[in-house]
This record gives C-alpha cells, sequence and structure tokens, in this order.
C-alpha cells in the first residue's frame, strides 16, 4: 500500500516513519509513506498557502487552487492506483475499526491534512471520505492521519510478526457470541492478559490459565470478554444487537 500525506508539517511524520511496527513495515516494503509539504505548490514569494476567509472572521483558511493542484499532482504520481482520497477533519464521519479494515483494502491513500482555521469548502468535492477520530478539536489533521496510518498497517497481512495477534483484540468481529446475535460484526474488548510472573506482591494469575485445558480457557476468555465489555462499554453491546436485527 501507498499512503500520501499531503501536511504542512512533514517532520512530524518523522516518527512514525522510524519507529515500531509501521517503521518497519515501511522498512520491509508493506508501505510506502509519502509525505508533500503543501508549501511545494504555494504559487508566491512568502510561500504562502492560506488566506482570510471572504466575508470575514477569525483565522486563516487553506486555499483550495493549491490544495487542488497538490491533489492532482500527487495522483499523476500515483497513476498505476486509483487513490482513495480523505480529508482529515472534525466534521468528517467519526473512525472506527471496521474502517480502519475497510482501507486497509486498499491499494493507495491520500491523506489531506486540515490546518488553522480549516480550509477553503471546495476541496470538498474532490475527496471521497472525510474522517474525523472523535469528537474534541485537534490543532491540525497530522496526529488523525498517524491514527489512521497505525490502525491500517498494522491489519495490512504480514505486517504484525504473528497474523492472528490482530483477530482475537478488541473490536475485532467477535466469534464468541449467540449465533442469533453475532452476525459477524459484533465486537466486544478483549479478554485480560497475563504474563510472569506467577505471583507479584500477592497478586496472582487466574488458575485457569495455569491449567493448560485450552478449551476451558477459551470459554474463560469469552466470559471475561462478554463481562468486561458489559461492565465498560455496554454501548459496544447495545450497537450488536442493532447489527443483529437489520
Ligand atoms: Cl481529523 N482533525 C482535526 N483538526 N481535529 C479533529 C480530527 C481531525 N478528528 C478529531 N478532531
Amino acid at each position: 500500500m501507498r499512503v500520501d500525506i499531503i501536511t504542512l508539517f512533514p517532520e512530524l511524520f518523522e516518527g512514525v516513519r522510524t519507529h515500531s511496527i509501521v517503521g518497519r513495515a515501511i522498512g520491509n516494503g508493506k508501505i510506502e509513506l509519502v509525505t508533500h509539504n503543501l508549501r511545494n505548490w504555494a504559487s508566491d514569494k512568502y510561500k504562502s498557502v492560506d488566506d482570510h476567509p471572504y466575508g470575514g472572521g477569525p483565522g486563516m483558511v487553506l486555499r483550495f487552487d493549491i490544495l487542488r493542484k497538490a491533489l492532482s499532482d500527487i495522483k499523476k504520481q500515483s497513476s498505476e492506483h486509483s487513490p482513495k482520497i480523505i480529508l482529515l477533519t472534525p466534521q468528517g464521519q467519526v473512525y472506527t475499526q471496521k474502517m480502519a479494515r475497510e482501507l486497509a483494502a486498499e491499494n493507495n491513500l491520500i491523506l489531506i491534512c486540515g490546518h488553522y482555521e480549516g480550509f477553503d469548502e471546495r476541496i470538498r468535492e474532490y475527496v471521497d471520505l472525510e474522517i474525523s477520530i472523535g469528537d474534541y478539536v485537534l490543532t491540525g489533521g497530522e496526529l488523525a492521519s498517524m491514527v489512521i496510518v497505525d490502525s491500517v498497517v498494522r491489519l495490512i497481512p504480514g505486517v504484525l510478526g504473528d497474523d492472528t495477534s490482530s483477530q482475537d483484540e478488541s473490536f475485532s468481529p467477535s466469534t464468541s457470541l449467540p449465533a442469533q446475535a453475532g452476525s459477524g460484526s459484533a465486537r466486544l474488548l478483549e479478554y485480560p492478559q497475563y504474563t510472569r510472573p506467577k505471583e507479584f506482591e500477592g497478586k496472582k494469575v487466574p488458575e485457569i490459565l495455569l491449567s493448560g485445558n485450552h478449551r476451558e480457557i477459551d470459554k474463560w476468555r469469552k466470559k471475561q470478554a462478554q463481562e468486561r465489555t458489559t461492565m465498560k462499554r455496554p454501548d459496544l453491546l447495545k450497537e450488536k444487537l442493532e447489527i443483529g436485527k437489520t
């Protein structure tokens, strides 16, 4: 997968590029991360990319002509793919694991990071999808695009060391539910995990996990996942029932 990012702060992506699982996925060619400084498309000597809003009001607005030129040049660069163009904005669809799975199936994403007060409305016609990462306001789309890159890259086959480790986790489709409610889309929080030591400061690992009885362990984990979801995120179970109804 190729991911193009249009931003005023390409240097912010250096950490993502060089570290951890995303860094390794870049290193072994599973993904290509290409950042583009929007200022490269500025046309005046001040390299300005934004201007005051028509009609007045506070702040600056990213210019349509500059965003549009950047977008069309970047699309040409990756002409062998048909890129999915995504605008990061608090007005977008709220990001979920389901969207991450859909994006992981794409060949090329182009992420546009908004900044300052916003961008000229006319760019909206040129994007396929608007995404928000939650109901709060960030100063720019950069952190949001890192969230998207991280959550998408780890779903690309071969990126995680063990291909099953993205299957059992919280928000993944659950196989542990009664068939009539399951519908393949139900989500549960992940069961609790333990590792060595068996006991520390009087805190013990649940006996069942040491039993070697994998059927019983599986049952226990499913029950824990259900209970945990009921306690911490009952809204997820409610969604599940609604999905089950349709
Ligand atoms: Cl994608 N951008 C900005 N600026 N703020 C946000 C966001 C995106 N998602 C949540 N808040």
